[in-house]
């Protein structure tokens, strides 16, 4: 009797959650459970509702417990992967994930999956038979389209990349956020006039996969100084104290641990939440903001004393809209601290790493444009890449054409 109540439960679930009805859907998940705790299709679907809603860690609870009764599940095991990759936790997600292709071969966004997380462990070559296949299962589909470009990218193969990176655009359709991220991949690699900036969802999720490696990865391997660098610019030429402080495109808080002497108040934001997370941990901000800078900035008149933006400003093309919200956002006299990649010959241009350059004159201009005096400009090495010094330019600036009018908040 149970038994029918909870299958008829689960069947009116699956078909609100079809409808996009997550709230209608998790209430009959919650009522099978509550008839069988450890219901695993319940479980299950529980798991992807959250993945939807973007809490992995929720995901992961569900996950397991669908796994812990039927541990052979094809369908268990694939999206357990799947939390698994969107938590960060790759080799997990890419052993789960290989179980249930051993007992699934066919489940194409299982193929997309493990190839993204493989090219997400800097394995493109391992990546590229997966995405292959993916594309094969589902060769009307973008998204499979625009994994395949990616890690052709990565592998250095461009004509593949961009035949790939197309026959994204192409099938796109009205998905406004893939046919973007497919439009900024083809301008990275040539074709086609680079767009005023990353799209926020391909950086958002580029972080969010990167979040639990970012800080071993930019320290030990790409030996990146920038925030030690940048804070002993500041010191130099202003020595802030005591003042309120936002950290720009926060990440990890790498940022914020340089910047924190400086202030009386740190705030700390990024677009992506699992970067915010890792920031928590630290506590070190007295707030964090998940957003966009272009737009946050203007919401907060006159509020800062130091705006900083370090590494960041490599995701934006056109620079002007981000200066003037710095601009916006301090109280007159404070400072404006943060790095570009240099570049020469345009005000700005996008890399095949997929980051803008930008020439140190325009920014310049730009500054002064926003209202800026500039204290100091320097070069830099900002990290290494593919073995390589990445060459940057950090600015120290005060809002105001003299010295502070009134002390910054
Ligand atoms: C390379 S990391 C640098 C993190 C940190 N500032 C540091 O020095 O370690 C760049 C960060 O900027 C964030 N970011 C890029 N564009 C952004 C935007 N438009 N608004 C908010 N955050 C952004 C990314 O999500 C990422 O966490």
């Amino acid at each position: 009797m149970a038994a029918r109540k909870a299958g008829e439960l689960l069947r009116e679930g699956a078909a609100r959650h079809g409808r996009g009805e997550l709230a209608a859907a998790e209430a009959l998940y919650r009522q099978v459970l509550a008839l069988d705790p450890g219901e695993p299709n319940a479980h299950n679907l529980m798991g992807v509702l959250a993945r939807q809603r973007g809490a992995p860690e929720q995901a992961l609870r569900h996950t397991e417990r669908a796994l812990a009764r039927s541990p052979e599940a094809p369908v268990f095991l694939a999206n357990h992967g799947a939390a698994l990759a969107e938590a960060g936790r790759l080799a997990e997600a890419v052993a789960h994930l290989r179980a249930a292709l051993a007992r699934r071969p066919e489940d194409a966004v299982s193929l997309r999956n493990l190839g993204q997380a493989l090219c997400a462990l800097g394995d493109a070559r391992a990546a590229a038979a997966p995405l292959e296949q993916a594309v094969r299962l589902d060769p009307g589909g973008a998204a499979p389209w625009l994994a395949l470009a990616h890690a052709r990218r990565e592998l250095g193969e461009a004509a593949a990349a961009l035949a790939a990176a197309r026959a994204a655009l192409a099938r796109a359709g009205g998905d406004a956020a893939l046919a973007g991220q497919a439009r900024f991949l083809l301008a990275a690699l040539g074709e086609g006039a680079a767009p005023d900036r990353a799209p926020a969802e391909y950086v958002r999720d580029l972080f969010d996969q990167f979040a639990p490696r970012f800080e071993a990865e930019l320290t030990e391997r790409l030996a990146y100084r920038t925030p030690e660098a940048l804070a002993a610019l500041v010191e130099a030429v202003a020595a802030p104290r005591g003042v309120v402080v936002l950290d720009l495109g926060c990440g990890t808080g790498l940022s914020g641990t340089a910047l924190a002497p400086f202030a009386a108040r740190l705030e700390g934001l990024d677009l992506s939440p699992r970067m915010l997370a890792e920031a928590g941990k630290r506590g070190l901000y007295a707030a964090l903001h998940a957003a966009d800078l272009v737009e946050f900035l203007p919401s907060r008149p006159g509020a800062y004393g130091l705006v900083a933006a370090v590494d960041v400003l490599n995701y934006l093309g056109d620079l002007a809209p981000a200066l003037a919200g710095m601009a916006q956002a301090l109280a007159p006299g404070g400072l404006a601290a943060f790095s570009v990649e240099a570049g020469a010959g345009a005000p700005f241009a996008l890399g095949e790493g997929m980051r803008y350059r930008h020439d140190p004159v325009h920014v310049a201009g730009l500054a002064a444009a926003a209202g800026f005096t500039e204290l100091a400009r320097q070069e830099a090495v900002l990290r290494q890449e593919k073995g390589r010094p990445v060459a940057g330019v950090l600015f120290v600036l005060r809002r105001g054409a003299a010295g502070p009018t009134s002390p910054p908040p």
